[in-house]
């Protein structure tokens, strides 16, 4: 692939010096890309060739990547590791499986068939939590299927997003894929873009109803959302308690609870209530950060997100009540936060927003249940329906649970948090637009037209 533009992504201080033009800058970047878009999207073992190079680049940065991610990010050694690992992985998913369920090529059949047509220049827009995998995971299908991408990193990882935007250079694919830095103005500028064909989100509610409302007269317009979940976990009478809390604790409690698939509720019958409590007050333990990247747990993104989550859980209120951590509790001078666990005593505090809302941050709440069927209905009317889990002893008992809980996922005896790679992404209700990404990102980057 030949360079077909030369590579200067926006820094944070170029973003703020053309803060007046930035409309016309977004213009300038987004029409290149659509005038790249006919050379890229010609031939796929080009395109395969240019991802296989950025695969290559992104292993040899690995520790880059990881040393960004705990400096910038403030993950943890750990998760850095595992974020930075997922990189090269995504390519290779992609171009296999990926593309597998998108076929570009026609059929000398005479049968209906379909094949795949890419869209144009795509606009991905990333969240903090996972600053570069998740910005990535839209990329790299988007990239794969043939479109070109304005790729806009979270404005709190501006670092993160200049290295991806180097990486991409550096594997010559900068001429198809443009870093660019900022926050809900440069959005907006992107969205007014007529040449964007495709939008793909990861982030809150507030940013999927700006971008639905930016979009609302274009209809033509792809808008594929993935906005987070309030993920529960139940437990039934004959699971497995020790090893269910296991699982629930690292779904809750891992990253600081700065996952879209956190478990936030945890239902549990009464009869298992104060076994189920006493293992994950020892659980919290475990996850307990020290205010290094060595420790157990990372930090929260940043201090706003640290007060964030210090006047969520301070204020807590009446019929929610903290078990286990201290909102309060400092770890140096990081923005580590000590893990909470916390328990409802009144039925009425489930309409309050801090068990209806996601918040992002290690807290896990306990809810206990009479009526295992009722309970079920309260699940299945969370609006945000991301990622739930079941730990029960029967597959059988499992199967039939899950045809009722209409969440975009439902483990069985494993946490919420967490998605393959392998599988469709994607969130039910409030927790996206039925527009799943992992492996089905493809059909969110082209279109199907059958051929008969
Ligand atoms: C998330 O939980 O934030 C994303 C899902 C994942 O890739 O683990």
């Amino acid at each position: 692939m030949t360079h077909l533009i030369s590579y200067s992504p926006w820094t944070a201080e170029e973003v703020t010096r053309i803060a007046p033009d930035r409309q016309e800058h977004a213009a300038s970047v987004v029409n290149q890309l659509a005038l790249n878009f006919s050379t890229w999207s010609r031939d796929p073992a080009v395109r395969r060739a240019a991802l296989e190079r950025f695969a290559a680049v992104l292993i040899e940065a690995r520790s880059r990547i990881v040393d960004l991610l705990v400096r910038e990010a403030g993950k943890n050694r750990i998760d850095a590791e595992a974020e930075a690992d997922l990189l090269p992985k995504k390519i290779a998913i992609s171009l296999t499986a990926g593309l597998a369920r998108t076929p570009q090529s026609l059929s000398q059949s005479l049968e209906p068939h379909i094949f795949w047509r890419p869209r144009g220049v795509a606009a991905v827009l990333g969240p903090f939590n996972f600053p570069l995998h998740l910005l990535h995971g839209l990329v790299i299908p988007a990239l794969a299927v043939g479109c070109t991408v304005i790729a806009k990193p979270s404005e709190r990882c501006p670092a993160l997003g200049a290295l991806y935007g180097e990486l991409l250079a550096t594997a010559g694919l900068d001429a198809v894929c443009r870093v660019v830095h900022g926050g809900a103005d440069v959005a907006q500028a992107l969205m007014a873009q007529p040449a964007i064909t495709t939008v793909a989100a990861v982030g809150g509610r507030t940013t999927g109803l700006a971008l639905a409302r930016a979009l609302s007269s274009r209809p033509e317009v792809v808008l594929a959302l993935e906005l987070g979940g309030v993920n529960p976990a139940l437990v039934l009478d004959d699971a497995d308690v020790p090893t269910a809390a296991v699982a629930i604790a690292e779904g809750a409690w891992r990253m600081a609870g700065q996952r879209c698939t956190a478990t936030r509720h945890v239902h549990v019958p009464k009869s298992l209530r104060s076994s189920l409590i006493e293992l994950l007050i020892k659980e919290c333990q475990r996850w307990v950060p020290d205010g290094t990247p060595n420790g157990a747990n990372g930090a929260l993104i940043d201090g706003a997100a640290r007060e964030k989550f210090l006047a969520t859980y301070t204020t807590a209120p009446a019929g929610i009540t903290i078990i286990a951590g201290d909102p309060a509790r400092r770890f140096g001078k990081s923005q580590c936060a000590d893990p909470l666990l916390l328990e409802v005593n009144d039925i009425a505090a489930r309409d309050h927003a801090l068990y209806r809302e996601e918040h992002f941050g290690p807290a896990l709440i306990v809810d206990t249940y009479d009526d295992l069927q009722e309970c079920i209905e309260r699940m299945a009317a969370n609006p945000y329906r991301l990622a739930s889990a079941v730990f029960t002893a029967s597959r059988e008992r499992f199967v039939t649970l899950a045809s009722q809980l209409p969440y975009g996922q439902v483990n069985h005896n494993r946490a919420t948090a967490g998605a393959r790679s392998d599988q469709p992404f994607g969130g039910l209700g409030m927790a996206g637009n039925a527009r799943p990404a992992a492996l089905a990102a493809g059909a969110i980057f082209a279109d199907e037209t059958v051929v008969w």
